[in-house]
């Protein structure tokens, strides 16, 4: 993961590599660095912690002055988070910063770098160290025999003293964009591109960049100059506000009504992407991770149902390194929120080298999974900033629908009636969302109680089931407490001896017909004292608290007006145990290494 930041203008390069770091906080966030070339030397500063505790220290320096610099806001994969494996990293004249894993570094280092002295524990030192050991006097020579003994993934922002004008970048399935105005940035992600910049270049893998004050030359790793088109800049540049919520995650919760209403009205409104005639298949595959697998479970559902194909769910790092038996006639459908979810992406790779048809179910427009998808619905949520996923998270159910009921017609597998309710249903689906959001009250009563505990139990059937695994996610990412999801019926084959006087279990009893089997093991749960929190649109159910969730517009999309109470219930824990809810210890929101 991670996020890196380039700048080379006329102005002093530190408050905007600052101000670039914080809009790439969401990539990782456990340590923050910045190296900027002061007219005699580079000069850096890195921070474990928060972009501020960086900002603060770099405020103290009077030599961080200067128009060209780099910075890095760090995920920690090798070495712990601290201010020495904190990036930039330097070695002799050259100072770098990395997004991605250098899954060959130890050989590197042993093979050109023997006698080296190494001051992180970081597999990104070795590229610094290698390419000042390749350097005579030409920094593109030294970089590109560098990149070329390069495995893994690396996206790097290069500075020499020796060459202070120019910026040199690196690309290899890590994402790095170039904004050219009369300054030029590099940057992670558009977020943290100048919005003063009037171009924009996009890396492809394989290519290396020299990027001046108002231009970026390209070439490959033999140093070919490389024509270069420019990219489209996408609507969403500016920055998100809080808008008076006291978090991004509550706010996205929100505006998941609008999320939905506009990921239905792209496809069944059919005002954009018109979705792919394709022929019907013998079977299905979703492939996701985290919440967007969620979806994916839900997904196979509702597709099951209106197809009658089957469809397998799998998380992608299982998918990518098992020998799926995907060929020409089973699509894959990858789910991601950020479009760049290292094993996704991998995952839709895979698939494409079996000659597979891809479909990308992606937020973030033009991400590496958009683009290197054969389809692409692009869900309707806006940029979401909070780490654990709510809105993008709806948007995905709304796209699954849709593409359920869009299979069911191009392939006859279900009644014309059927699915013209199912569209009417769907049209009017954001209006039971947000009547669903007045349960906040009653689910910050429930999350004081939920905040003392240690353990938690969500449980379902069906949809209930796939929303079961969603709200423990939700709950144990944002608020620490363990919990665990399962299909119902299952807990009584072990688990349920940990049932004890007390112990929260939380039922979501969706409509599913199964409403009379999740209330025995409602009963079996409570007869073993646990005290039973059933989240059901159907008042005949038997709990100790019962929360009535606005039933949707049709049962089929019982999750989307089903989870809010849940997402609401781990919003509301987290703040009474006082976490850090929008940036949770340990995690990143673009998990862009495997
Ligand atoms: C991270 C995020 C989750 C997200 C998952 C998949 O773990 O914290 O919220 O569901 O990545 O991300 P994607 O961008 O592919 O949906």
């Amino acid at each position: 993961m991670c996020g890196i930041i380039g700048f080379n203008g006329s102005v002093n390069a530190a408050p905007f590599l600052i101000d670039g770091l914080k809009k790439l906080e969401y990539r990782g966030y456990d340590s923050a660095g910045i190296a900027v070339y002061n007219g005699n030397k580079t000069v850096t500063e890195k921070r474990k912690g928060r972009i501020s505790n960086l900002a603060s220290a770099v405020k103290r320096r009077d030599d961080m002055c200067g128009n060209l610099g780099i910075g890095h806001t760090r995920w920690a994969t090798h070495g712990e988070a601290n201010d020495s494996n904190a990036h930039p990293h330097k070695s002799g004249k050259f100072t770098l910063v990395h997004n991605g894993i250098i899954e060959n570094h130890t050989l590197l280092k042993e093979k050109y770098l023997p006698l080296c002295t190494f001051t992180s524990e970081t597999d990104t030192e070795t590229v610094v160290h290698l390419i000042n050991r390749h350097y005579s006097d030409n920094c593109l020579e030294a970089i590109a025999r560098t990149a070329k003994l390069l495995e893994g993934s690396f996206a790097l922002a290069i500075i020499c003293e020796d060459e202070p004008e120019t910026i040199f970048c690196v690309k290899k399935s890590s994402p790095l964009l170039i904004g050219i105005g009369n300054e030029a940035t590099v940057a992670s992600d558009i977020s943290a591109i100048s919005c003063k910049a009037e171009k924009l270049y996009r890396m492809d893998d394989g290519e290396i960049a020299a990027v001046t004050k108002t231009q970026a030359v390209f070439y490959d790793f033999d140093l070919n100059i490389k024509e270069k088109a420019t990219s489209q800049f996408s609507a969403e540049r500016s920055e998100s506000e809080k808008n008076g919520y006291e978090h991004y995650m509550l706010k996205e919760i929100f505006e998941q009504p609008e999320a939905v209403r506009k990921t239905v009205e792209a496809y069944l409104g059919n005002k954009e992407n018109t979705l792919p005639l394709i022929n019907k298949p013998e079977r299905i595959f979703i492939v996701a991770c985290g919440s967007a697998y969620h979806a994916g479970l839900v997904g196979r559902i509702c597709i099951e149902k209106l197809t009658k194909i089957p469809v397998t769910v799998e998380t992608a790092s299982e998918f990518r390194y098992s020998d799926p038996l995907t060929n020409a006639s089973t699509p894959v459908i990858v789910i991601s929120q950020s479009g760049e979810t290292a094993d996704s992406l991998a995952a839709i790779r895979k698939a494409k080298e079996n000659g597979a048809t891809t479909f990308g179910i992606v937020n973030v427009p033009e991400s590496s999974i958009a683009l290197e998808s054969d389809y692409v619905m692009y869900t309707k949520a806006g940029t979401e900033i909070a780490v654990a996923t709510t809105k993008a998270y709806s948007a995905q159910l709304a796209a699954l629908y849709a593409l359920a009921i869009h299979f069911a017609q191009i392939w006859g597998t279900e009644d014309n009636t059927v699915l013209n309710n199912l569209k009417d249903a769907l049209g009017k689906l954001h209006i039971k969302i947000r009547e669903a959001l007045g349960c906040e009250e009653q689910m910050r009563e429930i999350a004081q109680q939920l905040a003392t505990v240690q353990n938690a139990y969500f449980i379902g059937r069906g949809i209930g089931y796939a929303l079961a695994a969603e709200a423990s996610l939700k709950l144990k990412e944002i608020s620490y407490i363990h919990c665990e999801a399962y299909a119902a019926g299952e807990l009584k084959h072990g688990t349920i001896s940990l049932i004890e006087q007390g112990t929260k279990v939380f039922a979501v009893c969706s409509p599913n017909g199964l409403e009379a089997k999740m209330q025995s093991n409602i009963d079996e749960v409570s007869a073993r004292g646990a005290q039973v929190i059933a989240i059901t649109d159907s008042h005949k159910t038997k709990a100790d608290i019962t929360v009535h969730t606005v039933s949707a517009t049709h049962p089929l999309f019982c999750a989307s007006t089903q989870i809010v109470p849940l997402q609401l219930l781990a919003y509301h824990t987290a703040k009474f145990r006082g976490c850090d809810i929008d940036k949770p210890r340990n995690l990143a929101k673009s998990v862009t290494v495997e």
